[in-house]
């Protein structure tokens, strides 16, 4: 079945961002949020970006235009009703996705796949709720979605060949380069790996081997990486991270993923990073100035 029509559920920064590329592709699409206020906000961000794009000379005028003419919004779950393709982007909690994907699966035709962009839930327990498992799939997007290549397809134990070839068909043309996760383990590829090297570099800070300079230095200058792990983790939040790194060690109790106690006391003092102006760096003169003496 050709998709056509993809229905978005959560207007978020990943809601709005996966709206935004679909858009851009030549998608219809509908984003769907609980109110109105979060979709307008996301409508101008998505404008916002766009204009980014034309200013840079990525995409022409008419083509922000005619992605802007592709969206619609709305507060109704029932609109998903005549969608090819649903990409859930709600918050992380599996009570709320379950709930999603109990509706939509009550909505949708039946021909219409369900994709979640889960960073750390299970696509198989996502896929349980629904009696069409086969056409449940994961599809991981990352932040800045408009900017980063990759999308992670991810297969259930259930998903068919049929459902996961649509979905790296969709990604592709929406300008997404893939990897398969064939098999549905906590973190799939991309957080499985960085997630290790992260917790390994917290401990190197931790038990006072080197600095987080120095370690971001290393692997800049010596594994050709454009940003270090420390870096990183004050660009995506040292809680969010944490969380991260919690859901691939309750599931799996490997200790790679423990997160060390430094980085959960990092936590509790507010030292998230970016957002709050200090984590691995101090970024409240408005540049990233290393501070930690060991
Ligand atoms: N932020 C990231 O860098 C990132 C990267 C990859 C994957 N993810 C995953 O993407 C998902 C969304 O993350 P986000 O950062 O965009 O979150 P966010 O907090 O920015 O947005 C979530 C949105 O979902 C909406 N929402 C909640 N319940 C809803 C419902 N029943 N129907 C429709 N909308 C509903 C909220 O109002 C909110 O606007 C999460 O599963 C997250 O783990 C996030």
């Amino acid at each position: 079945m050709a998709v056509k029509k993809v229905f978005v559920v959560g207007a978020g920064l990943m809601g709005g961002g996966i709206t935004q590329v679909t858009a851009t592709a030549g998608y219809e699409v509908v984003m769907r949020d609980i109110a109105q206020e979060p979709l307008d906000k996301s409508m101008k961000e998505i404008e916002r970006s766009l204009g980014k794009f034309v200013s840079k000379e990525k995409i022409t005028e008419d083509q922000a235009k005619k992605a802007l003419a592709n969206i619609k919004t709305t507060t109704e779950m029932a609109d998903a009703a005549d969608a090819d393709l649903v990409v859930e982007a709600v918050f992380e909690k599996i009570e709320l996705k379950q709930d999603v994907f109990k509706q939509l699966d009550e909505i949708c035709k039946p021909d219409c796949i369900l994709a979640t962009n889960t960073s750390a839930i299970s696509i198989t327990s996502i896929a349980s709720v629904t009696k069409r498992p086969e056409k449940v799939v994961g599809t991981h997007f990352f932040s800045p979605v408009p900017m980063m290549r990759l999308c992670e397809l991810i297969r259930g134990l259930q998903t068919s060949d049929e459902t996961l070839d649509a979905a790296i068909d969709y990604a592709h043309t929406i300008g997404k380069e893939t990897v398969v996760v064939q098999k549905d383990v906590a973190g799939f590829i991309a957080n499985r790996v960085g997630l290790a090297m992260s917790a390994v570099a917290i401990s190197l800070v931790e038990r006072g081997v080197a600095t987080p300079e120095d370690i971001d230095k290393a692997m800049k200058l010596g594994f050709a990486h454009r940003m270090g792990p420390l870096e990183t983790s004050d660009l995506t939040g040292i809680d969010v991270l944490m969380n991260a790194m919690k859901a691939i060690y309750n599931e799996t109790q490997d200790e790679r993923y423990a997160p060390p106690e430094l980085m959960q006391r990092m936590v509790a003092a507010g030292l998230l990073g970016r957002k709050t102006g200090k984590g691995w760096y101090d970024y409240s003169t408005g540049e990233q100035v290393s501070y930690w003496k060991l």
